[in-house]
């Protein structure tokens, strides 16, 4: 059967080019056939006139205020929209996570988005301190259909956009620049009247210039200060100028040059919020948003997970996660990341890749043996440090190697940190023995038990579970003792005299019974000695013991690495009598040697 992947070949065109005359030796790489003579660098399409950045040079050190868009922007991008059973559960999940400013629709544009503000405004849904925002174009109908919905809100944020851009506003809206302006401050004179009529409401004005991000910076400052005045801006009543990149065009730094102008040039800035809307069709959505924080925007608007028309919008979870492996309290919680993602999963019918920032499903998961070793290593110090400091584990300072933040601080386990599969190393291995079945397993026993273990990876093809790994322990090395051609009918030590001891015992060897005897300087070098009588030649080379519980009746582990006539095995025996955990261990050696 030809494989998909396969299949797909023929149609690429391999680059074939000459290599271009000024490439050094070490990049052999050729020009391609691809079109890409059609599009145009960023520096063409949109002027940018900062230079003297000092964005580069700031740190992040609080949290911005951030606005879910996802029961909007969010909402529109999905193939089939939320019914109001699931907004409500996303704006309840909102709502427990600390958001204080959340958009819940565009209310003019669906009866659905209608039904759900006035949902809120008179189910007593929305807490004293949240403010809902509601989104609307620049038109005198819309406008009033949108104050309809949110009569009875007593705080509430009206959002009204209009695309800047100069190919939108010839192609899209078929209007010039000054009728463009003249348009936005016709609605936003009409909005603020119909806002006056609402009695005893706090309603505060947002503006979008919808593709901020390619519209002419002077425009602009002339749209968003012209508004400023209009509505009455104050330090105390402050509008919000939300700057979007729509569709994202341009490296991240671009972005944050733009919004620093706008951070520097925008009059009244105290009676402004600046925000930003970044979109992700580069994939750089995140690095956008924290460059504009650093650059001096003040509120960030973007979806969880990164939901969103096309590639999504800013992925609110990462930003947030991102601060708080800074050390800086993202004020918004996500001590339960899986219950978080599980209900935007239901919300939007959409999964969280398996490798998503912080919450899929594999991004705390080491299976490369190396990995493994070092997170080992980095959990076990980081147990003794907090252990030395006095501290709990969940409040000592976090430095463990591959985890850029503590899983548990998210509601995660380390049960997933380590997982084994063919690419997993002993001390993986050695760790999740030890972590789900009490054993220590010696360091030179490690890389013996580690090459079953990728036997039988690569064997099946498959991860193995520590419940795998526990059963795989138990076959290599503890039951040969009982199942193996040599086998112990009864036996019993004794100290005849300080540093003497004996071993009698029964041993059935082939079928047939042995009765042996043996003397050494302690009861297993008897009990070498007597194998010895029975023709069975064993030297012990290492071992190790220890109780795999704590308290009375607790079981214990012995492992020893034994030279059996000319090969060495390791064996390992379970018993609650350390003695016959010892005589066990040598035995399953002295079996697993004589097996082919
Ligand atoms: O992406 C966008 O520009 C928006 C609005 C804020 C207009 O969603
Ligand atoms: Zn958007």
């Amino acid at each position: 059967m030809t494989s998909h992947a396969s299949a797909t070949f023929p149609t690429l065109r391999t680059p074939a080019g000459p290599v271009p005359p000024d490439a050094p030796a070490w990049n052999r790489q050729r020009p391609g056939a691809m079109p890409h003579h059609r599009y145009r660098p960023v520096h063409d399409r949109v002027a940018l006139p900062l230079t003297d950045r000092t964005w580069p040079s700031r740190g992040i050190e609080r949290a911005p205020l951030w606005v879910p868009v996802d029961l909007r922007d969010g909402n529109q991008a999905l193939a089939e929209p939320m019914d109001t059973e699931r907004k409500r559960r996303l704006f309840d999940l909102l709502v427990a996570m600390g958001f204080k400013e959340i958009e819940v629709g565009y209310p003019s544009a669906s009866e659905t988005d209608f039904a759900f503000v006035r949902h809120l405004a008179t189910g007593g849904a929305v807490p004293e301190d949240v403010t809902v925002s509601v989104f609307t174009a620049a038109r005198r109908d819309l406008i009033d259909r949108t104050i309809a919905s949110v009569e009875g809100l007593p705080r509430t944020v009206v959002h009204l956009y209009t695309a800047t851009a100069p190919t939108w506003r010839e192609v899209v809206l078929g209007r010039s620049r000054g009728e463009v302006h003249g348009m936005i401050r016709d609605a936003a004179t009409h909005l603020m009247r119909r806002a006056g009529e609402l009695p005893g409401a706090d309603v505060r004005f947002e503006f979008s210039p919808e593709v901020f991000n390619l519209t002419e910076p002077d425009f602009v400052l002339e749209v968003c200060n012209g508004l400023t005045e209009l509505w009455e801006a104050s330090w105390d009543r402050p509008v919000i100028h939300n700057l979007p990149a729509t569709v994202e065009v341009a490296t991240p730094n671009v972005y944050a040059d733009q919004i620093e102008y706008m951070h520097r040039h925008l009059a009244r800035r105290d009676a402004v919020i600046l925000s930003v809307h970044p979109h992700n069709d580069r994939g750089t959505g995140v690095a956008c948003a924290e460059l504009a924080v650093l650059a001096g925007a003040q509120r960030v608007e973007g979806c969880l997970f990164g939901n969103g028309e096309r590639t999504g919008n800013v992925d609110l979870v990462t930003l947030a996660l991102n601060l708080y492996a800074q050390g800086v309290d993202p004020m918004i919680d996500f001590s339960d990341i899986d219950a978080v993602r599980e209900v935007a999963e239901y919300c939007t019918r959409l999964p969280v890749p398996p490798r998503h920032p912080y919450a899929g499903a594999l991004v705390h998961t080491a299976f490369s043996g190396t990995h493994q070793d070092a997170i080992a290593k980095g959990l076990a110090r980081h147990a003794e440090q907090a252990a030395e400091q006095g501290v709990p584990a969940g409040q000592a300072p976090w430095s463990v190697p591959y985890l850029p933040i503590d899983p548990h601080d998210i509601g995660r386990t380390y049960e997933e940190v380590i997982r084994v599969n063919s690419q997993s190393g002993k001390g993986g291995i050695a760790h999740l023995l030890r972590t789900h079945h009490g054993l220590d397993l010696p360091g030179a026993l490690r890389p013996d038990f580690s090459r079953t273990v990728q036997r039988a990876t690569d064997a099946g093809g498959r991860e193995l579970s520590p419940e795998d790994l526990w059963d795989l322990f138990r076959a290599t090395y503890l039951r040969p003792a009982q199942d193996g051609p040599v086998t112990l009918v009864s036996w019993h030590t004794a100290e005849e005299a300080p540093g003497v001891h004996r071993f009698a015992g029964t041993l059935r060897i082939g079928g047939r019974e042995h009765h042996c005897r043996g003397t050494g300087n302690g009861p297993l070098s008897a009990f070498t000695d007597a194998l010895g009588t029975a023709g069975i030649a064993v030297d012990i080379l290492t071992y190790a013991e220890h109780a795999v519980t704590s308290g009375p009746g607790s079981p214990a582990i012995s492992y020893a690495e034994c030279r059996v006539g000319d090969v060495t095995r390791w064996g390992a025996g379970w018993d609650t009598s350390l003695l016959a955990a010892s005589v066990h261990a040598v035995l399953a050696a002295v079996n697993r040697a004589e097996r082919p």
